[in-house]
């Protein structure tokens, strides 16, 4: 039943304020500003890399995750698209752990990999949103995600969740290895606390986004440029306006511009730019530079902060509420979801049920 929405995808969009509050409490006790102790068969102190495996929208998830583990938790951790990762023979030490992460739990590839892992003898942990799925079966460990059935085939709330649990995760492994002190810990988990409302706060913005994504439907191609865990979120940005919208869009770290598609860059040729004002902002704001010198279309998608500091022209900047950082990827998602759900609306695509795709991949 998709309510008073057009598609099941716009409904799913919708319910993210309250699916990620329901998933942060399944992790975190927000009146002891902890992490809740899980039912891990290994402690985060006594692991020295994790390998973490999924495909598509659910890899992206893991890559933001690797930016958050490595960062606060000083936990080096290995990302792979599952179809490399099942093929590579990685050699796994003893000492590692594995996080496969996936909506549905059956995908043929990331099922592979955890097989894989499960024949090195490392502790395996699934993120899966579907309770009784076949990963859920042969994991360790089962992290869900409270996102309750997503039927549009572009994944939306999953990965919102996905990214709260690896979030949650992230506390919890820096609170075992001791790289956060018990106030660092509350101050995390209090920034966690707040994504629902802020989540809440961005989908007023639909008038906006939508009229830039009428815009974005009369474009061919488009680059969506991040640094940082805004990376992560370039490439799932480019994933979503892809698959439903069906126009040609590519996510690259910001700093490689310079490295080759700066020579794609014209009026033809619209840059989404996704930076919050953070430490590396001002970075982006001369790759935003050299797009404009290009006679590139810039939409920023930035703070208030960003906004008044980015001394460029834009086509439209979208103005978020100031987060903390740690939870930007988590609020960040959203409008680039927005963008390519209403840009595909004004294409004419079948949202729900884009060409060519399956909600569950079981095949290689
Ligand atoms: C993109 C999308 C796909 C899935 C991928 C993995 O919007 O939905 O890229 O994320 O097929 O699926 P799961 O998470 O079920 O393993």
């Amino acid at each position: 039943d998709k309510g008073n929405h057009r598609h099941f995808m716009e409904k799913e969009i919708h319910e993210q304020p309250e699916v990620i509050s329901h998933t942060l409490a399944h992790y975190l006790d927000f009146t002891q500003g902890t992490s809740k102790p899980l039912d891990l068969p290994f402690n985060f102190a006594d692991i020295d890399r994790l390998a973490v495996s999924a495909c598509g929208t659910a890899y992206l998830a893991g890559l933001v995750g690797k930016y958050w583990f490595e960062r606060h938790a000083r936990l080096p951790v290995d990302i792979d698209v599952a179809s490399e990762f099942r093929y590579r023979e990685m050699p796994i030490s003893r000492k590692s752990a594995a996080f496969f992460v996936s909506q549905s739990g059956e995908t043929a590839d990331t099922l592979a990999s955890l097989r894989y892992c499960r024949k090195e003898g490392v502790p395996i942990g699934a993120i899966v949103n579907v309770r009784e799925s076949t990963m859920a079966r042969e994991s360790d460990v089962v992290m869900p995600t409270l996102a309750g059935p997503e039927i549009g085939v572009a994944s939306t709330k999953a990965f919102t969740c996905q990214l709260s649990v690896l979030a949650a995760l992230t506390i919890r492994a820096a609170s075992q290895r001791g790289t956060i002190t018990a106030e660092e810990e509350k101050a995390l988990v209090r920034s966690l606390s707040e994504t629902p409302r802020y989540a809440a706060q961005v989908l007023k913005l639909d008038k906006q986004i939508e009229k830039v994504s009428r815009e974005l439907a009369s474009y061919k191609h488009v680059l969506y440029l991040g640094r940082d865990t805004n990376f992560p979120l370039a490439m799932e940005g480019a994933l979503k306006l892809k698959e439903i919208s069906y126009i040609h869009a590519e996510g690259y770290a910001a700093g490689e511009l310079k490295h080759g598609p700066i020579a794609l860059i014209d009026e033809n040729m619209p840059v989404i730019v996704i930076a919050p004002h953070d430490r590396i902002f001002e970075k982006t704001v001369s790759n935003m530079q050299e797009v404009a010198a290009r006679g590139g279309k810039i939409i920023l998608i930035t703070d208030q902060k960003g906004a008044a500091q980015a001394t460029v022209k834009t086509l439209e900047t979208i103005v978020l509420p100031d987060v903390p950082e740690f939870i930007a990827p988590i609020i960040y998602a959203l409008p680039i979801q927005m963008l390519a759900y209403f840009t595909a609306v004004f294409m004419g695509t079948d949202v729900d049920q884009p060409r060519n795709l399956a909600k569950s991949v079981t095949v290689e």
